[in-house]
Parts: structure tokens; sequence; C-alpha cells
């Protein structure tokens, strides 16, 4: 794989997850680091042995080696982020959701077309070995033609008004964090769906503890999606067909495997495929960004723009039913 110099924008959590599986990439480089805090961006940048950091993401953006930056700060900051990256005519991988707005991932979008420069949002579980053969073996009609899908996304996150996942501020609640991993296949496999209908439940914040969807599709196909941060739910998804299932095993967003069910099969717990992954799993989606770089691609074919203006626009939707606001950070 050619090379490619990294940077990383938002030091924290993901971002550590995400330069441990830098490591494993061949090619891949972890080269400079951009916090807001001098100390942080130092530390990190010792822990992973990058040549650079920066106390400033304008400086890691207009950095000349960079050649690709990942940006893993909270949901709201995602658009200012990487519109500075692209504009600076780096390739960007975006953490999910894309954006906090329909408006404003279309705005990326048009950032990423005008400076010519890459853009994939981070939505790591589409390459996973599993769920690429999954979507494999639903594209070529092995469970007939798709007619639903199911996924639910339920962790416990204890109630911090100001963390990352209930502060409104910082694109807080269900739905934005993991309730987009359970919107994935059904967006992905179905399409745009025609019409939503939503119900979330709020903690004091405002943020949605809570949210539950129907997608309908006027061919009679539906989807359903059950997404809480109150609870641990079974963590599964599956995808059915005329001729039979996919039920993606737990947790489904980061799939070791899935077991393929036809022809009245259930009894005898249908054909199972094991596909674990080797390190951590974000190495695949690294790859993918490498290998479209090479090709001198702009998007991912497997993770298109078109997804994830179709992610936004669903997501928009059940805001707008449930009265869900956030404002965009700079
Ligand atoms: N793919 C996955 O499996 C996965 C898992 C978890 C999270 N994520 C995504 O990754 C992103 C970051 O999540 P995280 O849990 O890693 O975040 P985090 O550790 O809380 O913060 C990451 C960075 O964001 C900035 N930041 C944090 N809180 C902030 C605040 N209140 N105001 C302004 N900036 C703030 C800081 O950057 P500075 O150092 O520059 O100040 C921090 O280093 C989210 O969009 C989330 O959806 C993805």
């Amino acid at each position: 794989m050619k090379p490619c110099k990294w940077g990383i924008i938002g030091p924290g959590r993901i971002a550590a997850k995400f330069a441990d599986a830098l490591k494993k990439v061949e090619g891949a480089e972890l080269f400079a680091v951009g916090s807001k805090d001098l100390g942080r961006a130092k530390s990190f940048s010792e822990r992973y042995s990058a040549k650079k950091y920066y106390d400033d993401y304008v400086e890691l953006a207009a950095d000349p080696s960079v050649d690709a930056v990942y940006i893993a700060t909270p949901h709201t900051y995602h658009h200012a982020n990487a519109i500075l990256c692209l504009r600076n005519k780096k390739a960007v991988l975006c953490e999910k959701p894309m954006s906090v707005t329909y408006q404003s991932t279309l705005e990326m979008v048009k950032a990423a077309k005008e400076s010519d420069s890459f853009l994939m949002e981070a939505m790591w579980t589409r390459f996973l070995p599993a769920v690429d053969k999954a979507l494999q073996l639903v594209a070529s009609g092995e469970i007939g033609e798709i007619k639903s899908v199911q996924a639910d996304f339920g962790v416990i996150f204890p109630f911090e008004p100001t963390s990352r996942i209930f502060d409104l501020a910082l694109g807080g609640g269900a739905l934005l964090d993991i309730g987009v991993y359970t919107l994935f296949l059904p967006l992905y496999v179905l399409g745009e769906p025609d019409a939503v209908k939503s119900f979330s439940h709020f903690a004091v914040t405002g943020a949605d503890e809570t949210t539950d969807a129907i997608l309908y599709y006027k061919n009679g196909n539906i989807a359903s999606i059950h997404t809480t941060v109150l609870t641990e739910t079974p963590l599964v998804a599956s995808i059915t067909g005329t001729l039979g299932s996919i039920s993606i095993q737990a947790p489904f967003y980061k799939a070791p495997g899935f077991v393929l069910t036809k022809n009245g099969e259930h009894q005898s717990g249908g054909k199972r495929f094991d596909l674990p992954y080797g390190d951590n799993g974000f190495e695949y989606e690294i790859r993918e960004v490498m290998s479209c770089l090479e090709k001198g691609k702009k998007e991912s074919d497997l993770l298109p723009l078109e997804y994830s203006l179709r992610s936004a626009k669903v997501v928009q939707q059940i805001c707008d039913q449930n009265n869900l606001r956030y404002n965009l950070s700079r």
C-alpha cells in the first residue's frame, strides 16, 4: 500500500484506538497530532511516536506533509474540523455521524467536491469481514429479495449531564452516538425510505435516551431500529429476504460473524460464518481510505458520500419529528 502520513484531530478515547490500528496497517504512519491542549497533543504524539504535534488544528491542517486526517472530536465539531482539512486539500476520514444536521453534512460533501479531496464517514462496521461478507451474500441474492431489516443498539451510559453522551452541545444522545449504527444496514441494503416514523424519550439535558424508528418503503419493505443508553439490548441486526435471513451476531456493530438461515433451518441453527477480525477492527476502514487514495479516488465505492447524506437525511427526519436540535460548534 502506498505510504500515507496521517494526522489526528481530537486525541481522545477513540483516537487512541485508531492510532493503535494505524500501527497494524502497512504504509500507514501517525505523523501529526492536533489538540486544543498542547500537553494532550504532546503526550499522545509521544505515546504513538508521531513526529509532530500541534496545539492548533489549523496548523495541523496546513502541514504539507500530512496526507490524511482522522477527525475524532465530538459530533458537533466534525463539520468545522473536516471543512478546515478539506480546504487544505487533506483527505478526511470523519468519525460518525458525519455531522449533526442534514444541511451541515451536505456542506461537508460540497467542501470535499470543491476542493477535490477525499471524504469518508468512519462507519467502520461497513468494512468488517463479517459485515462485508453478509453484504456480498445479500447482493448475490442468497436470501432472495430483501424485505426487512432490524437492528438494536442499547448500552448503558451512566448519566453525566456534561458528558459527550448527554450534553446536547456536543451532539449528545443515543441517536447520534449509537443509533447511526442501527440505521446503517437498513439504509445500506434498502436505500432511502419513503417515510419515517419515530419516537424519542429524553434525558433532562434534552438529549435522547431512547429512540425507536420505523422506516417504511412504498414497495412494502420495512426496517425498524431501537437505540438506547438506558439498557443493554441484544445488539443484533438481521436482514430478511424472500429466501432466508442473515442474523449478524452480537454485538453487530463489531460483528465477529453471522448466521445464514434458509429453508426453515431455524431448528438446526442455520449456517454459521465465523469471520473474526484480527486487530481492533479499525484497520479495515483505514485500508479502505488508503486504497482509495492510492487509486486517486475522492470517495469510497463501499461507503459513498451518498450513503452519509442518506443517513443524515433520516437522522434529520427523526430529529424534526422529536424536536431534537443541535448547533454546530467551532
Ligand atoms: N467508531 C467508534 O467505534 C467510535 C467510538 C466512540 C466514539 N466515536 C466517535 O468519535 C468521536 C469522539 O468521541 P470520543 O469518545 O473519542 O471523544 P472524547 O475522547 O471525549 O474527545 C475527543 C477529543 O474531542 C475534543 N473534545 C472533547 N470534549 C470536548 C468539548 N467538551 N469541547 C470541545 N472539544 C472537546 C478534545 O479534543 P482536543 O484534545 O483537541 O481538545 C478531545 O481530545 C465522536 O464523534 C464519536 O461518535 C466513534
